[in-house]
């Protein structure tokens, strides 16, 4: 297979356009510049530095002790690397509990490559979410499983399997999309809710373990290649069936979400 390079960059626009022509795209995670170039020639549309980093780079059990320094450090090695992807950095946990902290912490990740920053939760972070927009920072809302209150939920768990829950989950996302989110990630949800959602926003959606409707799909790059230590439902081992190695098996993931092969159905929850 051929591998393709970006030739002219990813921006907001390009993801909205996709999702007109009712196309999918790619989005995975990197944490350095290797990758990130690796990734760039392997047409992935948009990389998560995401604070996952705390458990598959620094082993830990949740993404709670990852810091802003460690953010700043990883989102620079990204950018040096990138070729193109529209760059989207996590703000990590208790980084955006006040507004000064909001502003300063998404700014210092803005200086460092980001042209867009994430963060988790619902009707709760709506302020945050028009705070940030309404200064030029676009927002990427994380909603459905949250990791970064994986101790309030109780563990890693699907959500929204109670129509009161999933209902709750479509309400805010709509008040998150009217606050001013530029997209929405939806994790960890029934495919039908990750349809609804997907269907219910003009902003696109990007799903991980919400099944195949959501525009774009994301994926944490050590689960594409086999090496997280748990494996969840919704992942896939692109390694495994690769004829080019690491950059192979990331091609395979981006045909397999372009050609809506991925998710398939037992990677989904019913
Ligand atoms: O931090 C991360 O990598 C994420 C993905 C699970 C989407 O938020």
């Amino acid at each position: 297979m051929s591998t393709q390079t970006h030739n002219a960059n990813v921006t907001l626009t390009t993801l909205f356009k996709i999702k007109e022509r009712g196309e999918k795209f790619v989005c995975m995670t990197a944490y350095d510049a290797c990758f990130a170039s690796i990734l760039g020639d392997a047409g992935v549309e948009v990389i998560l530095v995401g604070d996952s980093l705390g458990m598959v780079l620094q082993g830990h059990d949740s993404t709670l002790p990852v810091t802003m320094d460690d953010m700043i450090y990883h989102m620079q090695c990204v950018k040096r690397g990138n070729k193109g992807a529209l760059l989207v950095a996590d703000l990590p946990f208790m980084s955006y509990a006040s507004e000064t902290q909001t502003l300063e912490n998404a700014a210092a990740l803005m200086r460092a490559g980001a042209h867009m920053v994430k963060l988790e939760g619902g009707a709760w972070i709506e302020n945050t979410t028009r705070l940030l927009a309404e200064r030029g920072i676009p927002v990427c809302a994380h909603m459905g499983l949250t990791p970064q209150s994986v101790n309030r939920i109780g563990g890693f768990h699907v959500q929204g399997r109670d129509t009161g829950q999933a209902d709750g989950i479509i309400a805010e996302a709509k008040l998150l999309e009217d606050a001013g989110a530029s997209t929405l990630l939806l994790e960890c949800v029934p495919r039908s809710l990750g349809k609804t959602v997907t269907d219910s926003l003009n902003i696109p959606v990007i799903g991980i373990g919400a099944g195949p409707d959501t525009t774009g799909q994301i994926m944490v790059l050590h689960d594409v290649l086999g090496v997280s230590v748990i494996s969840p439902k919704f992942v896939k081992n692109f390694l495994l069936d690769s004829k080019n190695g690491i950059p192979g098996a990331i091609e395979d993931y981006v045909q397999a979400v372009k050609s809506q092969s991925f998710p398939a159905d037992e990677h989904c929850f019913n």
